[in-house]
């Protein structure tokens, strides 16, 4: 990865992650001119807010109250470096032994890995190529148990890439035959 990765004309065709941009290229997507730069050079570079800078959590606030009834609070938002971290805490937060959690497979290690680590028992939620990758609901009410606690499902999914959304559209009445 090292050797390739900024490598120049070599096109990454295995990457799964979304396109890399520069600062620059971010600092244009922002339709508000009046917005400050995001680095301030003469800013003290301390410790830095525990949940994250109470701006960027404002901002991040405002962007996703814009289409609902109810505006998001920036007390609702925790920033993390990077969805690892993100999904850690979730996980580590709501998971304990005794728990059992569905997580489909393949994906990225850490959402069947850490669930194990906790204590929890972990089912795998096969994908399978002849079914194109999709998660198959069938398949998943015989892995629910009494205990069942989370169900982790990764889209678009990595490696497969599939972002296929149709199976998410489980009726209430499977859904609360599922969970119980
Ligand atoms: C499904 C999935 N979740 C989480 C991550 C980790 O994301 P981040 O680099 O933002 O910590 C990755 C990285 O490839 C991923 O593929």
């Amino acid at each position: 990865m090292d050797k390739y990765e900024t490598t120049p004309e070599v096109l990454n065709i295995a990457e799964t992650c979304a396109a890399s941009i520069s600062i620059d290229d971010l600092v244009a997507l922002c339709e508000d001119p009046n917005i400050p730069p995001p680095l301030q050079t003469s800013k003290k570079l301390t410790y830095g807010q525990i949940r994250g800078s109470d701006a960027l959590r404002g901002r991040l606030a405002s962007l996703y109250s814009t289409r609902v009834p109810s505006p998001l609070s920036p007390d609702n938002i925790l920033i993390t470096p990077g969805a690892i971290a993100a999904n850690f805490l979730l996980l580590y937060t709501l998971i304990g032994p005794g728990d059992h959690v569905i997580c489909v497979h393949p994906t990225y290690q850490q959402l069947y890995a850490v669930p194990e680590s906790l204590g929890a028992e972990v089912s795998l939620w096969k994908l399978k190529k002849e079914k194109k990758y999709i998660p198959d609901v069938e398949e998943l009410e015989s892995l629910v148990k009494e205990n069942t606690k989370m169900i982790i499902i990764n889209n678009p999914n990595n490696p497969s890439k599939c972002n296929k959304l149709e199976f998410l559209l489980i009726d209430t009445c499977t859904f609360r035959m599922l969970v119980g």
